[in-house]
């Protein structure tokens, strides 16, 4: 039986997760929980998976989920940062599902880490800010960090535990986004609805717009380099629309190893849990005489710059990628509100990485003073390109 706590429960990953969780009962066991401020749903998975510990992002929040909780012995609640590391810190769970929205985690999987947890990552941004800092904790800590995010696990399970200097290149397959065929002129005009019309995953909404720009993907280039230690040159992102082959590896024998599966997120999030078992699942079998065709085309960098924003940022190390990641949640809120276009978004991020005075990622309050300075900078350029409706 393995303990999990879950930050981010009530999210589509968090929610994945408890459906594994679901079809294991023998094998995995919830003993804590942390959400945003989706009280009611929360106080639903509290009644049914009987956590020892819950958190939300405010004391409003619990004191909401506190009426919402009836009958039985309430578990212990908690709020904001404090709250986070109480659930990924409990000291019963072997593997904490870090699946909250944002860099809110950030704290908490360190915390976590600190305290010997295996770690299930979906929360990419953890790794874009703080890679030096989470992959030392980890390495000095002997923890494990199991991707979640459906390309790099399935460059862990293409890997199968062999060392880089085996890794000719990584592969990182994109569906390209519901805009991967529109032009220039097209793409200044859409608005959030249509950016959140993904066409093969359903996801939340911040990633999902950054699927639509390949912000994800330039994310996930970052993420790949503190996964796996393959630098940026080995990075290679590939337009493959059907999101069948959820990535591959070239090794330095020229082999290219793909992992395949259906577009389920409870595949990726099952693997981690079991690693190092395979267990079997509630999950249908891929059929590849249904699949069609499997298509795989360069991306455009002039369409998407975001993609070639994240390589600059990844190439030139330090505090670049946190000041990457923080613009872009700022210009994406922005966008989701309406007040900002869609090609703007790449311009605030970009405007933001070229004044900053690029230092090394040397500890914790370095990052966020880094992370709150590019939002404040980013805050102020959107304004001024805020749109007139
Ligand atoms: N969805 C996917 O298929 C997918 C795939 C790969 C990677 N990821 C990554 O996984 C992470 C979550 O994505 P998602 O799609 O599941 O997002 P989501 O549906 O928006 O869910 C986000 C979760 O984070 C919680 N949350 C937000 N702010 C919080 C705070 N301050 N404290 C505690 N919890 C907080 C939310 O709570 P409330 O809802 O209660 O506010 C919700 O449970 C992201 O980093 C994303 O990049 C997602």
């Amino acid at each position: 039986m393995k303990h999990v706590a879950i930050l981010g429960s009530t999210g589509s990953i968090g929610r994945s997760a408890l459906a594994v969780v679901d079809a294991h009962p023998a094998r995995l066991r919830i003993v804590a929980l942390a959400a945003g401020g989706n009280a009611p749903l929360l106080a639903e998975q509290v009644a049914r998976y009987r956590p020892d510990t819950v958190a939300m992002a405010t004391g409003d929040g619990v004191d909401r989920l506190r009426r919402l909780c009836g009958g039985g012995a309430p578990p212990a609640m908690a709020s904001g940062a404090a709250g986070l590391v109480a659930v990924a810190t409990h000291p019963a769970a072997d593997i904490v599902i870090c699946a909250s929205a944002g860099t809110a985690g950030l704290e908490a999987v360190l915390a976590a880490i600190d305290a010997g947890k295996t770690i299930a990552l979906a929360n990419k941004e953890v790794l874009v800010m703080a890679g030096p800092l989470v992959t030392r904790a980890a390495a000095r800590r002997g923890v494990s960090i199991l991707p979640v995010d459906s390309e790099h696990n399935a460059i862990h399970q293409c890997l199968h535990g062999r060392p880089p200097d085996e890794i000719r290149r990584v592969i990182l397959t994109a569906s390209g986004g519901p805009f991967r065929d529109y032009d220039a002129a097209a793409l200044s005009g859409v608005d959030p609805a249509a950016a959140l019309q993904h066409p093969t995953w359903q996801m939340g909404r911040k990633i999902t717009i950054d699927s639509a720009t390949l912000m994800n993907k330039g994310l996930e280039v970052v993420e790949a380099h503190w996964l796996f230690g393959v630098s940026a040159d080995q990075i290679e992102v590939v337009i493959h629309p059907q999101s069948i082959v959820h990535s591959m590896v070239e090794l330095i024998d020229g082999s290219v190893i793909a992992q395949l599966g259906v577009t389920d997120m409870r595949l990726p999030i099952q693997y981690a849990c079991s690693y190092p078992e395979r267990w079997g699942g509630a999950l249908p079998s891929l059929d590849l005489t249904r699949a069609g065709r499997l298509e795989f085309l360069p991306p455009s960098p002039d369409r998407f710059p975001c993609l070639g924003l994240a390589y600059r940022a990844l190439r030139t190390e330090g505090t670049l990628p946190v000041v990457l990641n923080a613009a872009n949640e700022v210009a994406v809120e922005a966008f989701l509100e309406r007040k900002l276009g869609f090609t703007s978004i790449p311009r605030v991020i970009e405007e933001t990485m070229d004044a900053h005075a690029v230092e090394a990622v040397s500890s914790l309050p370095v990052v966020r003073r880094v992370d709150g300075w590019a939002r404040e900078h980013a805050r102020v350029l959107a304004r001024g390109l805020e749109l007139t409706q």
